[in-house]
């Protein structure tokens, strides 16, 4: 389990230059029969050091971590394979305390090693991992080697096939935390959903013995204190009158959760957020969310987002448009962003990587999905603005792949019973002949809605089929009695290309969508929230199109700079109409 808010605790950031070797052909793990190197790249050996050496980290390019390695030079744009990064550790005293090595994400297997000691592995693009280094540390000369491929696999999550740039290497921050011998690993503080004063939580304790106790204190006020059991583990529940947290009141209260020996300060925000029936209840009143999808890309630059500063951007650009909503799209999205969405008031839709044709029938795929849920939900659930958990985005329908759904749905519930579980369905669509006229009906009853609180649908009406005339007269239905989430729609137009309103490509074209679009899911009755299809044009290398895409989804109300274009008012008007 990882330790809960790194940044809330004492570290040292490892960001900056970190040395490269770009490893195409693994030399730096294998030797020419394939076999593991005994003289591998983490060794941080160089000709000076070893007569055999042909490398030198001291002597190699750098890359800035954090960073896809991607848009840092050109000629790692397209690059898909190892690359080797390596920095030296400043020296740490031998004070007693522990020490952790904590990566916010980096895409997409890591191999790490200090002082050419493997501390271990970790799969997956966007999730955080660390590895606690306290007995592996000298008082000086202390390295640390982190062998990165991204190459993608069948097996893998996602798997070969995805619209969105497969950005390698250390993306997100790195840090030293240190904590004492005995220190706070997990919290989690909630409101009791349907409740405005209940509370309920645990804290989990690393290193501590039985009868240790633990406190929380809310705004100065201590409202609990626990023993914790031998495993650690202290069960928390009180009342308290409290503001809640809206997007209209973002209200974060400071929360200290205090041992003897450690302590950590967190900004929560407390809201219950659940279904009943067709609606969706925030504090126990219905609401209705006005979104958009993003990609983790920064709002102005088409490369990966990793800062608090790219958070605020893209954050303060959702707010401008006039949204209450955002669906983080399609994999967890970097620390900062939640807790940017926290003090904006903006709500989220988090989502892990399980995308398009997974190999359901894999249970080492299933591991790996799961243990990407279970990190994104352990990392964001004390975060008040996360009120969706999404376990798939476009899956065929199939009976493996319901199975292997409904286990990450279960799992999603296991962890965090306060939120609502989701994912991004297709509709079916039929004709009916009625008095002459030929009327489209769309159908959301996709097997895996019955295991879901939330229907999300894609679709692109309009774009990639039946055209804007169609939808006028459109009509949806669903039977199973649940909230709908248009989770994507819209059309690509290329910044600065204007012409007709019918003429594909242009912003124009984009405008004309999007307005029968809102004309059209006006009349769906069960329809609670929109995140059309999405802020900014974002790299991928499945659109070539030259002159138009030239490898850019062109679907942003922005383009890849963060220049509106002419949909951006259709789509901030509609929800100025009814914030
Ligand atoms: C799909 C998919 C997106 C993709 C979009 C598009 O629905 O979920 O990842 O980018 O459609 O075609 O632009």
């Amino acid at each position: 389990m990882a330790i809960q808010n790194p940044y809330g605790r004492s570290y040292i950031s490892l960001n900056g230059l970190w040395h490269i070797i770009i490893d195409p052909y693994e030399t730096g793990s294998r030797d020419m029969f394939g076999a593991p190197n005994p003289r591998g790249y983490q060794q941080n050996r160089s000709p000076d050091t070893a007569w055999w050496a042909e490398y030198d980290f001291a002597g190699s390019p750098t890359l800035e971590v954090p960073g896809d390695w991607n848009t840092q030079r050109e000629d790692l744009l397209w690059y898909e394979g190892t690359i080797w990064y390596q920095r030296n550790l400043p020296d740490i005293p031998a004070d007693g305390r522990r020490r952790f090595i904590r990566f916010g994400g980096a895409n997409y297997e890591s191999e790490v090693w200090l002082n050419g000691e493997p501390l271990g592995k970790h799969l997956g693009g966007y999730t955080p991992f660390e590895f606690e280094v306290t007995d592996h540390l000298n008082a000086s000369g202390n390295f640390i080697v982190v062998r990165i491929n991204n190459q993608r696999h069948r097996d893998a999550v996602p798997t070969l096939d995805s619209d969105w740039w497969n950005y390698g290497g250390l993306t997100r921050d790195v840090l030293l935390l240190d904590l004492p011998r005995a220190f706070i690993r997990d919290y989690v503080v909630q409101l009791v959903p349907g409740t405005s004063n209940q509370y309920r939580g645990m804290v989990q304790l690393d290193g501590a013995t039985a009868g240790e106790q633990v406190a929380i204190e809310i705004d100065g006020r201590q409202l609990a204190a626990v023993d914790v059991d031998q495993s650690g583990l202290a069960e928390v529940e009180f009342a308290h009158d409290l503001q809640l947290w809206s997007p209209d009141t973002p209200t974060l209260h400071e929360i200290t959760v205090r041992t003897a020996t450690d302590s950590v300060n967190d900004r929560i925000g407390f809201r219950s957020i659940q279904r009943e029936g067709e609606n969706i209840l925030l504090n126990g009143k219905p609401i209705q969310l006005n979104g958009i999808s993003l990609h983790e890309e920064a709002l102005t630059e088409p490369r990966r987002a990793h800062s608090e500063a790219h958070a605020r951007e893209l954050l303060n650009s959702v707010k401008k448009l006039g949204c209450n909503f955002a669906r983080l799209a399609h994999y967890p999205h970097n620390d900062h962003m939640a807790r940017v969405a926290d003090e904006l008031g903006i709500l989220l839709w988090e989502e892990v990587p399980v995308y398009w044709a997974i190999d359901w029938e894999n249970p080492t795929t299933l591991d790996n999905a799961r243990s990407q849920l279970d990190s994104l939900v352990r990392r964001d659930r004390n975060r008040a603005s996360v009120i969706l958990w999404s376990v798939a985005n476009e899956t065929p329908v199939g009976d493996a792949r319901n199975r292997f759904l409904a286990a990450l749905i279960d799992h999603a519930r296991q962890l965090d019973a306060t939120r609502l579980v989701t994912a991004a369905l297709f509709m079916r669509s039929d004709k009916q002949e009625r008095n002459g006229q030929t009327i489209r009906t769309f159908t959301v009853d996709d097997p895996l809605g019955e295991h879901l609180d939330v229907l999300g649908c894609n679709q692109y009406l309009g774009w990639y089929y039946t055209f804007v005339g169609d939808m006028d007269s459109a009509e949806w239905y669903s039977s199973l009695n649940k909230p709908l989430i248009m989770s994507e729609f819209g059309a690509a137009g290329r910044r600065g290309h204007r012409g007709a309103a019918d003429e594909r490509w242009t912003e124009d074209y984009q405008v004309t969508v999007y307005q029968a679009q809102f004309a059209m899911q006006r009349k769906i009755s069960f329809l609670r929230g929109t995140s059309p299809w999405i802020l900014k044009d974002f790299r991928t290398p499945k659109r070539p199109l030259p002159g138009i895409q030239d490898y850019f989804n062109r679907k942003g109300l922005v383009d890849e700079h963060g220049r509106p274009k002419a949909a951006w008012t259709v789509v901030a008007d509609r929800y100025a109409e009814d914030p």
